[in-house]
């Protein structure tokens, strides 16, 4: 059997052919103008990084942005022969994975890259990534590393979670305490210095995302998971108890639509993508006051809403219409099913218990992210079966029409940072399960094979090594076959 390309995630199609190109010291490389000439420009440090050889070898590798065969959204070829390798594309992000993919040959082939024909997309256009920092606050430096992780798996959404219990983490100008209050504080140790970001820091990784291709995708979690706002501006807070005091925005008060709303206008100024993430989440927690306080029992009857619940409703729907009066696309938790979907919310379904969301959702005729925590939630325990858990996810939705089905944009892996204080601690929860939703995302379900997966994603680990990654080894049959653990 011909060995198989090491590229990964899985591509669509490949071709071996004869022979292998060397990257060698008189290398050219092309653009055709544009953006490919960028990426040519930069082309050579980058192979060089990956293991230019010092071989006088002298091939072109020639980039191309075309339409003259017009690819799909993120599409690309590759075409790898003795002397000459091109890559070809329809849009920038096609041609910048082309790139990527030929940078993880040249690094699986120590600079020798084997012949073949590539040609690859997508399965699914939202292929996601959510980083708590609420609870552990990281910084840019561990964003920025990340970002490349993700981009090397062709994973092309960060969602960003930036608020919640713990801490707010975003500079906002109109309210500095926020900042000065809010941002006090992790999971551990509640009096910790304050961590955020600043806005340049925002933008400055909002671009680092950019030029890989990845959308960052804000999340202002509300009306529950509200904490450190309500802390830093308690005119606005709606109660709570015990542990979860402060945990809700005070539901109906005007002054806590303004506020969002002039949150809003800083974010949807920092973040280009169309899409905020409003939350929407466990708002159950910390809602206690809601039953209790006249004010709000009175609001209820008046407004008729019938019970807490429904004022629940009633704040997405009114977080919605802020989201919309800024030109942005609503995301929210699958719990704002509940209330009926605005036409244009995407539901991020997580609670892997609440079976029919997708159902529910695309019957509604609203787009949905598969994020269900019982596979895709990258906290929890690992085990023998937890990469093989999400591999083998089958996502069809049961009874769909395929216009329905069709309102799958996409998966993504979320990890909560409660326990998660370092980078090495992430990176080894996050990795290798981060790979198998990579592949999830990117690869045709009809290449679907565990056992062929499980050898290349043992393939993947030296990569990982060279880029500095800690990871958990997984169980996999046959990894001891090829790996030998030499202590150094
Ligand atoms: C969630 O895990 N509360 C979305």
């Amino acid at each position: 059997m011909m060995a198989q390309q090491p590229l990964f995630p899985t591509p669509a199609k490949v071709q071996n052919g004869k022979g292998s190109f060397v990257i060698g010291k008189n290398l050219q490389v092309q653009g055709n103008g544009g953006y490919a000439d960028k990426l040519a420009a930069a082309l050579p440090a980058e192979l060089k990084e990956a293991g230019l050889q010092s071989s006088p070898a002298s091939g072109t590798i020639r980039l191309e942005l075309t339409n003259d065969c017009k690819m799909a959204d993120e599409a690309y070829t590759l075409v790898v022969e003795p002397n000459s390798i091109l890559l070809q594309a329809s849009s920038e992000a096609g041609l910048f994975y082309a790139k990527e993919a030929l940078l993880q040959l040249s690094r699986f082939g120590k600079g020798n890259v084997r012949a073949c024909k590539i040609q690859d997309q997508p399965r699914y256009g939202w292929r996601g990534f959510m980083l708590d920092e609420s609870r552990h606050f990281f910084g840019k430096e561990k964003v920025k590393q990340y970002l490349d992780i993700m981009a090397s798996l062709r994973l092309n959404v960060f969602h960003w979670h930036l608020t919640d219990e713990p801490g707010w983490r975003i500079e906002i100008k109109r309210y500095p305490k926020l900042t000065t209050e809010g941002a006090v504080g992790n999971w551990h140790d509640p009096k910790a210095p304050a961590t955020f970001y600043t806005q340049e820091e925002i933008k400055e990784i909002v671009a680092y995302a950019a030029d890989r291709h990845i959308m960052v995708v804000p999340e202002f979690d509300m009306p529950g998971h509200a904490t450190a706002v309500c802390r830093s501006y308690p005119e606005i807070s709606g109660g709570g108890e015990g542990k979860w005091q402060h945990f809700t925005f005070h539901p109906c008060k005007e002054e806590t639509f303004e506020f969002i709303s002039n949150v809003l206008d800083e974010i949807v100024a920092l973040f280009p993508s169309p899409y905020i993430h409003i939350g929407g989440d466990e708002v159950h927690y910390g809602n206690q006051s809601w039953f209790t306080d006249p004010e709000i029992q009175q609001f209820i009857k008046d407004k008729n809403l019938g019970n807490e619940t429904g004022l629940e409703q009633y704040f997405i729907r009114r977080a919605a219409d802020l989201v919309a009066a800024k030109g942005k696309k609503m995301i929210g938790w699958d719990e704002i099913i509940e209330g009926g979907l605005s036409p244009t919310a995407t539901v991020m379904w997580w609670r892997s218990w609440v079976k029919d969301a997708p159902q529910k959702t695309t019957q509604q005729g609203n787009p949905i992210i598969f994020s269900p925590n019982s596979q895709f939630y990258l906290d929890y325990q690992q085990d023998k079966n937890s990469v093989r858990n999400i591999y083998d996810l089958d996502l069809t939705i049961e009874g769909a029409t395929p216009e329905q089905q069709g309102l799958i944009k996409g998966v993504q892996g979320n990890i909560w940072c409660e326990w998660i204080p370092s980078r090495e601690r992430m990176q080894y929860m996050a990795i290798p399960r981060l790979l198998a939703i990579a592949e999830l995302g990117w690869s045709q379900a009809s290449q679907k094979d565990w056992n062929t997966f499980a050898q290349r994603l043992a393939n993947q680990f030296e990569r990982l090594n060279i880029m500095g990654i800690n990871y958990r080894i997984p169980d996999l049959e046959g990894f001891h076959r090829n790996n030998a653990f030499i202590g150094e």
